[in-house]
């Protein structure tokens, strides 16, 4: 066997699916204006772990797309919480009232929620994108790590270091379960993370293209248009992001290139960016969060079917 666990008549076993109580291990990565209970529903019924993205809502909605997941499915599934959210002590109330099994932490110091999170009975995940700071969480008490390498659509590391490389280094620095993200759209991709040491795989931008995900349907579009190259990272002195190379993208590029402070920048960031992008459709002033493995994303499938055949046709797919 090239990686840890085994296939079952039902699925696979391995740690990640032991810990979650899933039947694959494939993780759909919690996704602002993209995640709702709609996607994460189809993809826990499907038999992977399906992520609401928590990131883009107010405590109220993030509940009743909650209480929305727990009606759709009996399966397991998680939100995500970006931990520089401003109103996070309302999201983490929300989570435990609502007895949500799963967190996935994001964006912030994995050592201030985590020990909360566990005292409630919920298995916490933290996403890192350096061995440095995988290392970090497993002191701060997590039960697995997610390391998302550059290639990965949204918010990113500084560090630069692909999936490829990522992977087996964090291997080597915890001992706890891991998952990779980044570039990882097709079973293919998910057998060669497992191969380099991950014991699951989280899918972001494959997601995107699904008719369950919440983003806008020209958004969708587009992603299926972009071939490859048609992404980069920006915003490096902020806060980095691979975007779509659209008009709002060649604003915020040529404002880098000329050395704007960090005040212009924002500036020209405004208020709502990702919102007018991904989820309202305005695909020259939006900003469009996707991955570079976008350039390999040809259609809209259902996200069931797309569990399906990554985890059983994945040659095919
Ligand atoms: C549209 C979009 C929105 C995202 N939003 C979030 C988010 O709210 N929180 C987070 O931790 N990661 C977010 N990410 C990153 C994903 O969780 C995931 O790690 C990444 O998409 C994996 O790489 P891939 O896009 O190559 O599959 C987002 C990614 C995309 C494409």
């Amino acid at each position: 066997m090239l990686f840890e666990g085994k296939f079952t008549e039902d699925g696979f076993d391995n740690r990640i699916t032991r810990l979650f109580g899933i039947k694959y291990p494939i993780i759909q990565a919690g996704m602002i204006w993209a995640s709702g209970w709609k996607l994460a529903s189809a993809v826990s019924n499907a038999g992977g772990l399906g992520i609401i993205g928590a990131g883009s809502m107010y405590p109220d909605t993030l509940k009743e797309h909650i209480q929305k997941c727990k009606q759709a499915t009996d399966k397991p599934f998680a939100v995500n919480l970006p931990l520089l959210y401003p109103d996070i002590d309302k999201h983490v109330a929300h989570v435990i009232e609502e007895n949500v099994p799963i967190v996935f932490t994001s964006a912030g110091n994995p050592k201030t929620w985590t020990a909360k999170l566990k005292e409630n009975g919920i298995t916490v995940v933290h996403v890192v994108s350096s061995a440095k700071f995988a290392k970090k969480s497993e002191d701060a008490g997590v039960d697995a790590v997610v390391a998302e390498g550059f290639e990965a659509g949204g918010h990113n590391g500084r560090e630069e270091t692909t999936t490829l490389c990522l992977i087996p280094a964090v291997r080597e620095s915890i001992t706890i379960p891991l998952i990779a993200a980044g570039g990882i759209g097709a079973g293919r991709a998910m057998y060669a993370v497992m191969a380099l040491g991950a014991e699951g795989a989280q899918f972001g931008s494959r997601f995107v293209c699904t008719p369950e995900a919440s983003s806008h349907l020209a958004f969708k579009q587009a992603i299926i248009a972009a071939g490859e190259g048609d992404t980069a990272l920006v915003l490096k002195s902020l806060t980095p992001v691979r975007l779509i190379k659209n008009p709002f993208y060649q604003k915020v590029h040529a404002a880098e290139e000329e050395g704007s402070s960090k005040e212009h920048l924002m500036e020209l960031l405004g208020r709502g960016r990702a919102k007018l992008g991904m989820f309202e459709g305005d695909l020259a002033e939006g900003e469009l969060e996707i991955g570079q493995v976008s350039g390999m994303i040809h259609d809209i499938i259902p996200a069931g079917e797309l569990v399906e055949k990554a985890a059983n046709s994945p040659f095919r797919f």
